[in-house]
């Protein structure tokens, strides 16, 4: 901050507070000690005012308020560019002297959260470590470690995938045996390490609006097994050749998909995250789709993703997994 918006805010801070100080103390000299039945002799639609005294209670609580103020100021930064007389907070650890990571001293909000980090990771860090000695597998069994992963999946996973890890419209399903990327464990750590970024072309421009209604419909009733709805115009048989000359690549020939490039197994409606009806399907083929998992390598580090990659493992291999899929 400038040495102007500094003193801006400081002189703007510290004279509101000397105002409303003034307003306080001038407003009260006026007035009468005692309570009286008199009143100020206005009336409003009937109300009228008594002539009392400001509350005690009311008025020493202004006055705490504005000393409360005061002392805040003074402890901490508020005053444009003043760091606060607070002691503890100019280092993160006393004892070595180490400066913040950004080399500033004195109090923010961030050297707060830098202070609380370094000491969970000081406390953490050795158990982090521990469990991301151990193969995946191991780790999916360990009751703390999945308690540690389930933590951490709620709060970096969960607004995408769900609290359940059952997904949502546009994102996977992680509890289920259907995976777009694949399920090794070594996968999944790879998967949510570097992210990633899967790419459906959009076919309308291709093969015209029939060719996606043709295809959509190979894609509901061969591959899936499943009937067209009422009354839809589209030729399963011509589908069946778009589907060879433009889909198996990616795919597969029996649509069965390729992890390697994100494209999922169109043979099992249940785990399409795009919607499975005849109308959903031809959105999706009509426009393509571009569905995006963030890295998550620089936000939690390897031991971190280790742990989570662990936990998504134990929520299709553990001990709650149905046979049903
Ligand atoms: C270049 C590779 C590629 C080609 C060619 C391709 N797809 Fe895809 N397809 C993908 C990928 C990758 C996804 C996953 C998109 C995502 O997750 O956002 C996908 C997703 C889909 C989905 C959505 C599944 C869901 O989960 O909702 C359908 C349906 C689909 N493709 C059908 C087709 C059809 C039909 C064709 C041929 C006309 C085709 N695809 C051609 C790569 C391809
Ligand atoms: C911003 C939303 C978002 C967040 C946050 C997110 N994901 Fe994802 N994730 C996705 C999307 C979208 C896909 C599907 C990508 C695709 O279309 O293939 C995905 C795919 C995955 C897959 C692959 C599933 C498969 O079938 O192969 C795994 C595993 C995964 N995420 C785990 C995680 C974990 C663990 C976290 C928390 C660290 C996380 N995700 C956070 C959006 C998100």
């Amino acid at each position: 901050m400038t040495t102007f918006w500094s003193l801006y805010v400081t002189v703007l801070s510290l004279g509101t507070i000397f105002a409303l100080t003034w307003l306080l103390l001038s407003t009260r000299r006026g007035q009468r000690a005692e309570q009286t039945d008199e009143t100020v002799g206005h009336s409003f639609d009937g109300i009228e005012e008594y002539d009392n005294p400001l509350p005690k209670w009311w008025f020493m609580l202004f006055v705490g308020t504005i000393i409360f103020a005061l002392g805040y100021l003074a402890l901490y930064p508020g005053l444009g560019n003043w760091k606060g007389l607070l002691p503890g907070y100019n280092y993160l650890d006393t004892d070595k002297q180490t400066p913040f990571a950004n080399g500033q001293t004195g109090w923010t909000g961030v050297h707060e959260w830098e202070k609380e980090m370094a000491k969970s990771d000081a406390k953490f860090g050795p158990i982090f470590a521990k469990f991301a000695a151990m193969p995946i597998e191991e780790v999916a069994k360990d009751p703390q470690a999945l308690k540690m992963g389930g933590r951490l999946f709620a709060s970096n996973c969960s607004v995408c995938h769900g609290s359940d890890a059952k997904g949502a419209y546009g994102f996977p399903n992680l509890t289920d045996a259907d995976w777009r990327w694949g399920g090794e464990p070594a996968t999944i750590k790879e998967t949510i390490m570097k992210g990633r970024h899967a790419v459906m072309p959009a076919w309308a421009e291709v093969i015209g609006e029939q060719g996606v209604a043709d295809v959509a419909a190979f894609v509901v009733t061969n591959l899936d097994g499943r009937k067209l709805p009422e009354g839809a115009k589209a030729d399963a048989a011509n589908g069946a050749k778009l589907f060879a000359a433009n889909c198996v690549a990616c795919h597969g020939p029996a649509g069965k998909g390729t992890p390697a490039m994100g494209a999922p197994d169109l043979t099992h409606p249940g785990a399409f995250i795009y919607g499975s009806s005849f109308a959903q399907l031809q959105q999706t083929i009509r426009y393509g789709r571009q569905g995006q998992m963030p890295a998550q390598e620089q936000l939690q580090g390897n031991d971190k993703v280790h742990l989570l990659a662990a936990y998504v493992y134990s929520l299709s291999h553990g001990d709650k997994q149905t046979e049903e899929q």
